[in-house]
C-alpha cells in the first residue's frame, strides 16, 4: 500500500456529496465568473480571517502580486522577503518588477528571522513579505514595529498557514494586505487554482478589485491598467463547503502531528517546534537530519512518499541567482540539505502514522 505525503482526492471524497451538489448549483445557476459564490466566498473568508475585505482571485502568486501593486510597489523598488519559500513569492515580487532582497530565517522554527531585517533596508526598500512557511506564523510583532519605523508596507504570505494563530489572532489579519492560495493540496484547497487577498485597508480593497479586473471600476471601461486574475464560481462553491471543516481538519493535522512528536522523540532527527505564541496548522510536517536522502529512499521502498519543501532555495535557482551576490544566507542554505516531509493530511489515518513512525524508529535501528 502506499502512503501519500498530501491527498487532496481524499479531502474530496471525505466532503463529495456536498461538494458534487455545490458544483450542480453553480453549473445549473448559469453564472460562472465572479457572482454570489465569489462574493459570499470573499465575505466568509475575510469573516473567518478577521478582516473585512476578501478579494478572490485566480491563485497565491497572483494574490503577491496583486498586493505588491495595490501597495504601489514598482519596478526599481526593493522588497524583503525569505529564499525559503515557494519560489511563487519571489516570482510575484519579480513580476511587480520589483526586486526580491532575502533575509536568513529563524534557526528553530524556519521562518523569517526579525533580527535580520534591519541591515537588509535601504532608500529603495518598500515592503517586507513575511510567510508563515510549513503553517507556523512569523514572529510577527517585531516585523511589524520595524515596518512602521521604516514606512513600509507588510504583506504577509499565507500560502501555508489558513487558520494559523499568532498571539491570538489569524494570520492574514496582521499586514496591511495578506494573500492565500487555495491550491488543492493547502489546509483550505480548491479543486483547481484559487487565491485570496485579505485586508481591513478599505482603499487597498479597492484598488486589488479593479486591479484583478484590467482596472475596471464600471464594465468595459479601464481606469488604469490591470489584468485578469478573477477566482471562479465553482472553485468558490468548493471553497465554501471546505471552510467550514477548515477549523476541523486543522486539528486532525495537529493531533497527527502530536503523534509523530510522541513516537519520533529520542531519534536522531530534529522534529517542527511551535512556539509558545502561535497555533501551528501543519501544512506540512518537516523534520530535520544529517541522512535525509537515505531515511527518504528508505520510506520510498516501503510505499511511504515524502518530499523536500525545497530541495533549492530560491536564491540558489538559476532564475534568481543574480539576487545572491553578498547575501549569506547561511540556515536558509543548511536546511535545503536536510529537511524532509513527512506525509500529512487531514484524512490521513492515524494508524498509517503509527506505520510510518515504526518503519522511522526500523530505519533507525529501534524496535519499538
Ligand atoms: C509559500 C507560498 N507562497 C505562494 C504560493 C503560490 O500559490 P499558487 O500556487 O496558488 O500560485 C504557494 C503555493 O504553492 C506557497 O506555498
Amino acid at each position: 500500500m502506499i502512503i501519500q505525503c498530501s491527498n487532496p482526492k481524499a479531502q474530496y471524497l471525505a466532503h463529495k456529496d456536498e461538494i458534487d451538489a455545490a458544483i450542480q448549483s453553480v453549473l445549473n445557476g448559469g453564472w460562472y465568473i465572479l457572482g454570489n459564490n465569489v462574493k459570499e466566498f470573499e465575505n466568509e473568508f475575510a469573516n473567518y480571517i478577521g478582516v473585512p475585505h476578501g478579494i478572490g482571485v485566480g491563485n497565491g502568486t497572483d494574490a503577491i502580486q496583486l498586493a505588491l501593486a495595490s501597495c504601489g510597489v514598482s519596478r526599481g523598488d526593493e522588497v524583503i522577503t525569505v529564499s525559503h519559500t515557494a519560489v511563487a513569492t519571489v516570482a510575484a515580487i519579480e513580476l511587480t518588477g520589483a526586486d526580491p532582497i532575502f533575509v536568513d530565517v529563524d534557526p528553530v522554527y524556519f521562518t523569517l528571522n526579525p533580527g535580520q531585517l534591519e541591515k537588509h533596508i535601504t532608500s529603495s526598500t518598500k515592503a517586507i513579505i513575511p510567510v508563515h512557511i510549513y503553517g507556523h506564523p512569523v514572529d510577527m510583532s517585531p516585523v511589524l514595529e520595524i515596518a512602521k519605523e521604516h514606512n513600509l508596507f507588510v504583506i504577509e504570505d499565507c500560502a501555508q498557514a489558513h487558520g494559523a494563530i499568532y498571539k491570538g489572532k489569524r494570520v492574514g489579519s496582521f499586514g496591511d494586505m495578506s494573500c492565500f492560495s487555495f491550491y488543492p493540496t493547502k489546509n483550505l484547497g480548491a479543486l483547481g487554482d484559487g487565491g485570496m487577498v485579505t485586508t481591513d485597508n478599505f482603499e487597498l480593497a479597492r484598488k486589488a478589485r479593479l486591479l484583478r479586473e484590467y482596472g475596471w471600476a464600471e464594465r468595459y471601461i479601464s481606469h488604469f491598467a490591470g489584468w485578469n486574475t478573477r477566482l471562479d464560481e465553482i472553485q468558490a462553491a468548493i471553497l465554501r463547503v471546505k471552510l467550514k471543516y477548515l477549523d476541523r481538519d486543522n486539528a486532525k493535522r495537529r493531533k497527527i502531528a502530536e503523534c509523530y512528536h510522541q513516537e519520533l522523540e529520542g531519534l536522531n532527527l530534529s522534529l517542527p517546534k511551535t512556539s509558545p505564541e502561535s497555533q501551528h496548522v501543519f501544512h506540512l510536517y518537516v523534520t530535520r537530519l544529517n541522512n535525509r536522502d537515505k531515511l527518504n529512499e528508505y520510506l520510498s521502498q516501503k510505499g511511504i512518499k515524502t518530499a523536500v519543501h525545497y530541495p533549492k532555495p530560491v536564491h540558489l535557482q538559476p532564475a534568481y541567482a543574480k539576487y545572491c551576490s553578498n547575501q549569506n544566507l547561511e540556515t536558509t542554505a543548511g536546511l535545503a540539505e536536510e529537511i524532509l516531509s513527512l506525509p500529512i493530511y487531514p484524512e490521513l489515518a492515524l494508524d498509517d502514522v503509527y506505520s510510518i513512525c515504526s518503519t522511522i524508529n526500523e530505519f533507525f535501528g529501534i524496535d519499538k
